[in-house]
Order: C-alpha cells, then sequence, then structure tokens
C-alpha cells in the first residue's frame, strides 16, 4: 500500500491550502485597509502549499507531526513587527520603537545599570542601550530589539537565580505583615494546598510568608532559574510554569522548545558557557545582587541560537567594597542571589537535553 506518511501529507496539502484561503478571505473582509492584495494572497497560497509539499519530501515525519508550516502574508519587517513578543514582566511595559528597537518603561535603576555596562565585559551579551527617550509624555529606555534578525523566532525567558526578590524587599514585607486576601487567592490558584490550616481560616497570606513559598513552587529554589515563558515560531504562547520545578520536567520543556533540534542546543550551550566566562571577568557583576534578571534564549528555522542577559530592573550594587560569588548559599543577610549555580544548571539542562536526542537518533 501506498505510504501513510505521503497519504497523509497528500490530503493535508490541499486542505491546508484550503483553509489558508478561508483565513485570508475573512481577514481581506475584515480589514478594510489590508496589509495584503488579493495577488498576493494567491502567490502566498500556492508558496504555502509548495512549502508543506517540500516538507514532506524532506523530512521524514508522519504528516501528524506537522504543526504549522505558515508562511505570513507580509513582508519581513511587518513580520517581525507582529511577532514581537512580552514574555512576561508587566503588561503595558513596553512600546515598539524605530525599525530594531524598543522602548522599555524608565526605571532610574536600570538606566544606572545600562550606564555601568557601557564599559564591562557583559556588554556583549546585553541588548545595546541607546539612552532614555521621551514618548507621549513618558520616559522609556531605548534599546535593541534582540528579535530583530530573526524569522518566526522561538522565544524563552528563563528568570535567574535562588530568589526573585531583594534581601530589603524581605525586610520591608515584614514591616507590615498583616495576612493579606488577594495573596491568598494568588496561592490558592497556584496550589489549593499552599496555604497552611490557619491561613485558610484567616483566608490571608502575609507578603514575606508568600513570597518565600513562591520560590519554592518553581525550579527557582532547586535549580537557581525558571523558565517565564515560551513563545514559539507558529504563535504559541505559554507562561503556566509556575509549578514547574522537577528536573525532569524542565528538561522537558527545554526540549520541546528546541524541537529535539542538536545544531540549536549546541550554539545555545556555547553562549552559555561564553556567558559564564563574560560573568567570569566581569566587574560588574561581582558588585551587584542580580534579582529578577533573566537569561532571555531565541532561535529561528536558520538554526540561529542567541542568548541575551536582559531586565535589570532590580539588579541593586552592593556597598562600596563588597563582592558576591553567586554560587554559595543564600542565607539571609549575605545577599547573594546564585546566579552562576543557576547557569551552571541551565547548561546541565541543555546537555541533558542533547543526551536525550542523540540517544533518540540511534
Ligand atoms: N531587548 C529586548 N528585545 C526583545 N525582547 C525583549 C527585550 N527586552 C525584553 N523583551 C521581552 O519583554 C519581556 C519582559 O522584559 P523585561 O525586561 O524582563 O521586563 P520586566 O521588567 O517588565 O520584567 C521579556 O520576557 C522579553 O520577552
Ligand atoms: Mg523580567
Amino acid at each position: 500500500g501506498r505510504d501513510p506518511k505521503v497519504s497523509g501529507g497528500l490530503v493535508l496539502v490541499p486542505c491546508s491550502s484550503l483553509f489558508y484561503i478561508m483565513f485570508d478571505q475573512i481577514w481581506f473582509a475584515k480589514n478594510k485597509n489590508p496589509l495584503v492584495s488579493f495577488p498576493s494572497i494567491l502567490i502566498w497560497n500556492s508558496w504555502n502549499c509548495y512549502h508543506v509539499f517540500l516538507y514532506f519530501l524532506k523530512q521524514n515525519k508522519p504528516w501528524w507531526k506537522l504543526k504549522t508550516i505558515v508562511q505570513w502574508p507580509f513582508s519581513a519587517t511587518q513580520r517581525r513587527r507582529l511577532s514581537w513578543v512580552q514574555l512576561a514582566g508587566h503588561k503595558g511595559n513596553f512600546k515598539a520603537a524605530d525599525e530594531g528597537s524598543i522602548l522599555k518603561k524608565f526605571s532610574e535603576n536600570e538606566v544606572r545599570c545600562f550606564e555601568k555596562l557601557a564599559g564591562d565585559a557583559l556588554l556583549p551579551f546585553v541588548p545595546a542601550y541607546h539612552g532614555v527617550v521621551e514618548k507621549d509624555g513618558e520616559s522609556f529606555l531605548h534599546m535593541t530589539d534582540l528579535l530583530a534578525n530573526f524569522d518566526l523566532p522561538n522565544v524563552m525567558d528563563c528568570k535567574m537565580g535562588v530568589r526573585t526578590y531583594l534581601e530589603e524587599e524581605l525586610v520591608r514585607a515584614r514591616e507590615r505583615p498583616k495576612p493579606r486576601e488577594d495573596l491568598y487567592k494568588k496561592m490558592m490558584e497556584v496550589d489549593s494546598e499552599g496555604p497552611t490550616p490557619q491561613e485558610h481560616s484567616l483566608q490571608g497570606v502575609t507578603k514575606p510568608r508568600y513570597m518565600q513559598w513562591r520560590e519554592t513552587m518553581s525550579s527557582t529554589h532547586t535549580l537557581g532559574f525558571r523558565i517565564e515563558g515560551i513563545k514559539k515560531f507558529d504563535g504559541t504562547c505559554r507562561t503556566d510554569f509556575k509549578k514547574t520545578r522537577s528536573k525532569q520536567d524542565v528538561i522537558q520543556v527545554f526540549s520541546d522548545f528546541v524541537g529535539e533540534n542538536r545544531s540549536i542546543i549546541k550554539s545555545y550551550v556555547s553562549r552559555l558557557k561564553e556567558i559564564r566566562e563574560a560573568l567570569s571577568l566581569s566587574e560588574f557583576f561581582k558588585r551587584h545582587e542580580v534579582i529578577g534578571s533573566s537569561l532571555l534564549f531565541i532561535h529561528d528555522h536558520t538554526d540561529m541560537a542567541q542568548v541575551w542577559l536582559i531586565d535589570f530592573g532590580k539588579t541593586t550594587p552592593l556597598p562600596e567594597g563588597q563582592t558576591l560569588k553567586h554560587d554559595v548559599l543564600w542565607q539571609e543577610g549575605n545577599r547573594e542571589d546564585g546566579y552562576l549555580w543557576g547557569l551552571q544548571n541551565l547548561i546541565h539542562t541543555l546537555e541533558s537535553v542533547s543526551g536525550e536526542v542523540e540517544k533518540l537518533e540511534q
């Protein structure tokens, strides 16, 4: 009989094409000033059919493994603009800027960090900073859009460190340790077994208790980093990793993110090792408590893969003369953040994924 992969493909090609034509028509009807013209839709559909067909020829995979081969009907620039994503952090903190750059809501602390990073060993691994700008009466940090050179990128935000709050935040939270209903509700949403019997009866949780509990839910405590969000090239987005804690679960998420592509894993591992090297030379890193900062992983179908350090909103300088090791246990008062320990665990995670892919291929 006929190979089921091929026959599946032969059904899927016309079906997907029909679906795209319908989608186009809806798009066309809805948008009075469409980004696409009718001839370009026709070209786009033929282009899609061709790509779906090529997919079956090139990849010896069954058709049900085909997720989406959507070639968007936009120019590369329009596509980039539409696929920009804010994976984590406060909604509304970002604005689009000129081609290839973005605006992040002003924070004095972050500006100071970017200014100090200008002469530091970490400079090649942070987005280029272009100063503070005013827009619509608000101040913003102008920086390079790290997604700009990618085509339909896959993006992952990993928040680094064994805790995601500053020591001073914990101290401040303790000043008024009133049980709060909103925090109780937030805790219940993640884990209905989170609150103690006393907290259940009060229907309230104090802020320091909530802050410390939250870190034990994810891999922050156990691995020194946690996954904040992932956006895949097909537009699917996931931010439900609040309870992704075990090594095995984290490996699974990473494996899915890299699509079991060894070349991408290799690039990521070598980039992380370069970052580790730069961190060991960085004066900035030595002298700061690095909290709430992320590593942003980006790759696309061309196998380009990069990792960048982002988010210095909570990165705080130490008193003059004091430095941190970043890979020793945090005990309240020593301000250690566990960043290097987390980075080492990230490298191990990717190496485990690589090992598993190798096994699959044998
Ligand atoms: N320079 C950048 N280029 C591309 N995407 C970025 C850049 N900076 C931030 N992002 C996106 O925005 C998200 C939130 O950024 P972040 O700096 O962590 O803001 P917040 O301080 O609100 O947490 C990141 O997870 C990432 O998806
Ligand atoms: Mg952030």
